[in-house]
């Protein structure tokens, strides 16, 4: 069969047009189409929903929703919902949790929930006179976005400040409004956005009709009115702790003491050296990104934003800090989270409502400290694994269950082959040499 062409006008196609074109770069576009259909809702009213979430949805992909219990934090016992493809890391955040219920659980506080916006813009004029003039053009911002602001002020939000920042010995003639904000339960990126283009309308006419500025011949020219992923004041802790002595039984080979000294190593070594940095943060992150997917958040803004705090101090660093004094191990975890619990797809999501359900329909801050517990508890796992036994045995043993599926095995070929390996690395040869045995009756 032909490859129908990718024409102007793919978003105009309705869905069937769209799953035909797409199945014709198969060999058997009927079976591709199957295939791609096979995977959608059988509920047509929610299909007809996902399907508006983004354009040009022709299926679902589908990710694993899995329950890390035992998730104590502040004193009270979550079940997280956590949304990941990576087999170990539910595993990894689970024990965690459960090694730490048995310590005082998980400590959180938020620090901080202000989130940060831009106008960016270009202006000749004299810089002295808009600097003066910067009160009354901040006061003139507020009122005038009053009917757009009303409604977050309502909720305990609304614009915190508004400030001129000088940029002009980088760029030439470059300014922005920095704009903070409290979004109240929401990630109010819509709000934000809102509220900037609006500014940068006001801003251009203020800077038309105010008499400070007429006679001008400098127009200001609004670049971009966007919020910023980079949220270092909508910050989150979490941290452990525990006696050294507690750590007795990690290790058959290790005494707590050389376990704490190799673990804090661990630490310092993804604080000095950015390759180990960026693998200790990216385990942070399996466990953030599960809980801000579950919970229909934005897990790139999360990613984007986390990164760029771990090198606001022009290095790359590990977003965790350790401390051992007077016999006592504390470990945490400090960052910028900025999600929400109302608006976007948290409660249009089905399952992200019911994770926000499960988590007993949290407030904003409470999600930061959940999900930030995670991170701590995923990367407590991956430093304890690391610089013990080693990762893979734990991770090979999960994705044992990947090797056979993928070499296609029956249930009592699996059965076999889990038992057989329950004490043996794995490997995929060793698994695939074990499976061909079986067959030919050699095991
Ligand atoms: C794997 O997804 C995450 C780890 O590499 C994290 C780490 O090395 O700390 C295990």
């Amino acid at each position: 069969m032909q490859k129908q062409q990718i024409r102007k006008g793919f978003s105009k196609l309705n869905k069937e047009q769209k799953i035909d074109l797409t199945a014709s770069y198969f060999e058997n576009p009927a079976e591709a189409a199957r295939e791609l259909k096979s995977y959608w809702h059988q509920d047509a009213g929610l299909q007809r929903k996902l399907d508006e979430f983004a354009e040009n949805t022709i299926s679902n992909f589908f990710f694993p929703y899995g329950i890390a219990p035992n998730f104590v934090i502040n004193g009270n016992m979550y079940l997280v919902p956590m949304v990941i493809e990576e087999s170990s890391v539910i595993a990894a955040a689970s024990n965690a949790a459960k090694f730490w219920s048995e310590r005082g659980g998980f400590h959180a506080e938020v620090l901080s929930m202000t989130k940060i916006g831009q106008v960016h813009f270009v202006w000749e004029g004299d810089k002295d006179v808009l600097s003066a003039a910067m009160p009354d053009i901040k006061e003139k911002l507020i009122i005038e976005t009053n009917p757009i602001t009303e409604n977050m002020r309502e909720r305990g939000g609304g614009i915190i400040d508004i400030e001129l920042v000088d940029m002009s010995d980088k760029l030439d003639n470059y300014f922005q409004l920095k704009a903070s904000f409290e979004t109240a339960d929401s990630m109010g990126a819509n709000f934000i956005n809102s509220c900037l283009e609006e500014f940068g309308e006001l801003l251009k006419r203020f800077l038309k009709e105010d008499k400070r500025f007429t006679g001008a011949s400098e127009e200001c020219e609004i670049v971009m009115a966007i919020l910023s992923n980079y949220t270092p004041d909508c910050l989150v802790r979490t941290w452990v702790e525990c006696d050294i002595e507690e750590f007795g039984e990690m290790d058959r080979n290790m005494s707590a003491v050389e376990f704490v000294k190799k673990f804090e190593r661990a630490v310092r070594i993804a604080q000095e050296d950015v390759f180990r940095a960026s693998t200790h943060n990216k385990g942070v992150m399996n466990g953030i990104d599960a809980v801000v997917l579950a919970t229909g958040n934005d897990f790139r803004a999360i990613e984007a934003c986390a990164h760029t705090y771990a090198a606001r101090n022009g290095k790359y660093s590990s977003l965790t800090d350790i401390s051992l004094e007077n016999g006592k191990f504390r470990y945490s975890l400090t960052v910028p989270l900025a999600i929400g619990t109302v608006g976007g797809l948290t409660s249009l999501h089905p399952l992200a409502k019911f994770s926000l359900e499960l988590l007993n329909n949290p407030e904003a801050e409470q999600l930061m400290m959940i999900a930030a517990a995670c991170g701590l508890a995923n990367n407590f796992s991956a430093l304890k694994s690391l610089t013990t036994k080693g990762i893979q045995v734990g991770h090979m043993k999960m994705h044992l269950y990947n090797i056979l599926n993928h070499i296609g095995v029956t249930k009592e070929e699996k059965d076999h082959v889990v038992d057989h390996f329950k004490d043996k690395k794995v490997s995929f040869s060793n698994v695939k040499a074990l499976v061909s045995d079986l067959r030919k009756g050699n095991s």
